[in-house]
């Protein structure tokens, strides 16, 4: 490695520069392979694009709800990689699928047919109650498939005129009010989180997301999450232009955003009136996260389109799908859409395993009843600590502490995780304030005091002597009002709850 480096260097100032394409085809040289974590995070740093801002800590080993790192220290897992790890880590039977399936077979391509997906396909539609299903890897694709499905059934099905414009350059003095007269437009929320692909962030309102990034693209309107009223004024405006109305049932990314009582089912029954289909992004607050198999089932409906991601590879593969019914998914037909991994046959057998487990061991009650031990702590905790804690929220094992910044500052949220890793739990913080507490559902009783402990310890030891040495000006001060809509995305006073 240090010789090829060497080279690298002497070519990048030698006359070659510009003129060489030096590539190498050796294998990583063993001596120099990093291997403490610090030496890992170093790497990847110089190696990988910056795309991430992680808390400094390696996973090297992982079992149920704990994580080792490469010196043998063990943290308990209160992200559970964004809700992808709801079995556990290394669930023993989701391990014992993938390697049996591995030996035998990996990938067809749906050029061909083989004997895995179908048995996916049925059991996946069986258990939810839809005629088919769409598969795809990962989230954002099954988002971006949805979307496709939705527009597809708007012009087909609902008759909405076709994009005449479609694949010309627009003109750029047309305005958006024309242009959103072009399309079949899509309705998402206000501080949604569909993914990071152009068509998903082109409906973001974080600016981080989408700065840089442009021009996004047209035929999207939004309304604010949990405000039906608003919903129905632009149903209302633009009903018969609006193929689909995109969602979380709990916008997780946002703070864990629960809606008002009822507005699930208003949605619903808007959604029906103004025949629009009602497309449920359950990509992280389904397959039990929040306490039942799907979200929406807090108000027992039944979305039009279905979006499921993240567990249902159980945290081993990206495995992604959409589900909806003939009427909607046939609008899709041979040639129009696809994926080279999509339904490959490791993928369905580890996603048949990863829903056996979620069903064999009741994970949506776990979730519900240790959700709920978790959030009698947290509360607890805010109780001790008014000044620093705003809220306590959540359903099942979905859960967010929103802290006060002011009485925080200097210290922010990432401070407090990062503290929290010290402690020996790992959390991440959404926005500058929230912190999700998002443990696998298998976590047990003992494990989840040890996380809410570990909290506790932080706020009521650690941060007076944080807020001591970190510099006064050092915290964030970054704007959340959004680019698009203008509103203070993550001022809780914003939200509808
Ligand atoms: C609700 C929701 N939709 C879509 C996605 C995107 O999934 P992926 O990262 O697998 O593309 C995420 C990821 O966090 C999500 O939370």
């Amino acid at each position: 490695m240090a010789s090829r480096r060497c080279l690298q260097r002497a070519l990048s100032t030698t006359s070659f520069k510009n003129s060489v394409i030096w590539r190498s085809f050796g294998a990583v040289p063993q001596a120099t392979t990093p291997s403490s974590s610090q030496e890992l995070i170093n790497s990847e740093y110089q190696y990988s694009a910056h795309n991430y801002h992680p808390i400094p800590v390696v996973f090297s080993q992982g079992k149920g709800s704990c994580i080792q790192d490469p010196e043998g220290n063990r943290y308990l897992d209160f992200l559970s990689a964004y809700s992808a790890v709801n079995q556990g880590h290394c669930h023993p039977k989701i391990m014992k699928a993938l390697q049996e399936q591995a030996q035998r077979l990996t990938l067809s391509s749906r050029a061909f047919y083989n004997d895995r997906f179908p048995i996916f396909a049925e059991y996946l539609t069986s258990m939810f109650g839809y005629d088919m299903v769409l598969p795809m890897n990962t989230g954002a694709e099954a988002v971006e498939t949805a979307l496709k499905v939705a527009r597809k059934w708007g012009h087909e099905k609902k008759k909405i005129p076709k994009d005449e414009d479609n694949g010309k350059v627009i003109a750029s003095d047309m305005s958006l009010t024309q242009l959103i007269h072009t399309q079949a437009i899509i309705v998402s929320c206000c501080g949604c989180f569909h993914g990071r692909t152009l068509a998903v962030i082109s409906m973001s309102c974080d600016n981080e997301a989408t700065r840089g990034f442009g021009p996004l693209l047209p035929g999207h309107l939004k309304v604010d999450f949990g405000d039906a009223v608003g919903l129905e004024k632009v149903f209302k405006e633009n009903g018969d232009r609006i193929a689909g109305f995109l969602f979380e049932p709990i916008q997780g990314e946002a703070g864990v955003i629960i809606p008002p009582d009822g507005y699930l089912k208003t949605v619903r029954d808007l959604c029906s009136k103004y025949n629009i289909l009602m497309i449920a992004d359950e990509i992280q607050s389904g397959l039990a996260r929040s306490g039942k198999m799907l979200a929406v089932d807090w108000e027992e409906v039944r979305p039009d389109v279905v979006i499921l991601g993240k567990a249902l590879g159980g945290g081993v593969i990206p495995v992604s799908a959409v589900l909806a019914d003939k009427d909607v998914m046939l609008c899709i037909r041979p040639g129009e859409h696809g994926s080279t991994f999509g339904g490959n046959p490791l993928a369905s057998a580890v996603a048949v395993a990863a829903l056996d487990v979620i069903r064999d061991e009741k994970l949506a009650e776990r979730s519900a009843e240790m959700g709920q031990e978790l959030r009698n702590q947290l509360v607890k905790i805010q109780q001790q600590f008014p000044n620093y804690i705003k809220e306590v929220r959540g359903r099942g094992l979905f859960n967010a502490v929103e802290l006060n910044s002011k009485n925080l500052s200097p210290v922010s949220a990432y401070d407090i995780c990062l503290q929290l890793k010290e402690r020996g739990v790992l959390a991440k913080p959404t926005h500058d304030t929230i912190i999700r507490l998002t443990p696998p559902l298998s976590i047990s009783l003992k494990e989840v005091q040890q996380g809410s402990k570990a909290l506790s310890d932080v706020l009521g030891h650690d941060l007076p002597k944080m807020q001591k040495e970190k510099p006064e000006n050092s915290s964030s001060t970054a704007s959340n009002i959004c680019d698009r809509c203008g509103r203070n995305l993550h001022d809780s006073t914003h939200n509808n709850h």
